[in-house]
């Protein structure tokens, strides 16, 4: 099969990783990865923020928690609750991709994060896009960690990539429906 579209079908998501960090050169490519995904009228709305600060990514995860058992919906309280949660599978690098909330933007910060996970997996690295981290901004706690991101004025972060080396075998891959019709 094509390498390229190889990658594509056997991307999936990995919530568990190794400690290990990943290699600088990687990350570099994958940055590189993220910027290169089309984005609307070239306006690259985006900024990404590189998170390997394991106290700063734990300490928004924490949030998270918070989050979740304010709910009080039982199941989240439950996984909110357990010693291990991590809402980034405990990776050791995670790309925040922030939003300049312009039109296109959720857009063009998905193309990227998608092209990451892509480039990760070309790459033999595990990766997970990540979302659910951003509900820790609606705390106060948790707005307070928004400041050390230090973002251009008027950004927000939408969405994330954890990343690293796997640890252990992969679930089997999700499948997915054939969704699709035809006009011909
Ligand atoms: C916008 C978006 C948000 C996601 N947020 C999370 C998340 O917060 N936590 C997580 O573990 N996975 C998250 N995922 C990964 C999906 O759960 C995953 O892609 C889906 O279950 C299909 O599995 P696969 O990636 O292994 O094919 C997210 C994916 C997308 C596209």
């Amino acid at each position: 099969m094509n390498e390229t579209i190889n990658t594509l079908m056997t991307r999936q998501s990995v919530r568990s990783f190794k400690d290990t960090q990943i290699e600088e050169g990687d990350l570099k490519t994958i940055l590189e990865a993220g910027l290169k995904a089309s984005t609307a009228m070239n306006r690259q709305s985006w900024h990404f923020t590189v998170v390997q600060n394991r106290d700063l990514l734990d300490t928004i995860s924490q949030a998270v928690a918070q989050v979740m058992r304010n709910t009080e919906v039982p199941s989240l309280v439950e996984r909110a609750s357990q010693k291990s949660f991590s809402c980034f599978h405990h990776a050791p690098t995670v790309i925040f991709l922030s939003s300049d909330k312009t039109i296109y933007s959720l857009a063009d910060c998905a193309n990227a994060a998608q092209n990451m996970c892509v480039a990760a997996t070309a790459l033999s690295l595990g990766s997970c896009y990540v979302a659910s981290f951003a509900q820790a901004f609606s705390i106060a706690e948790g707005k307070k960690l928004l400041g050390s991101f230090n973002l251009p004025e008027g950004y927000e972060p939408v969405f994330s990539v954890a990343l690293g080396y796997t640890e252990g075998s992969l679930p089997p891959a999700k499948t997915r429906e054939w969704k699709v019709s035809y006009i011909r």
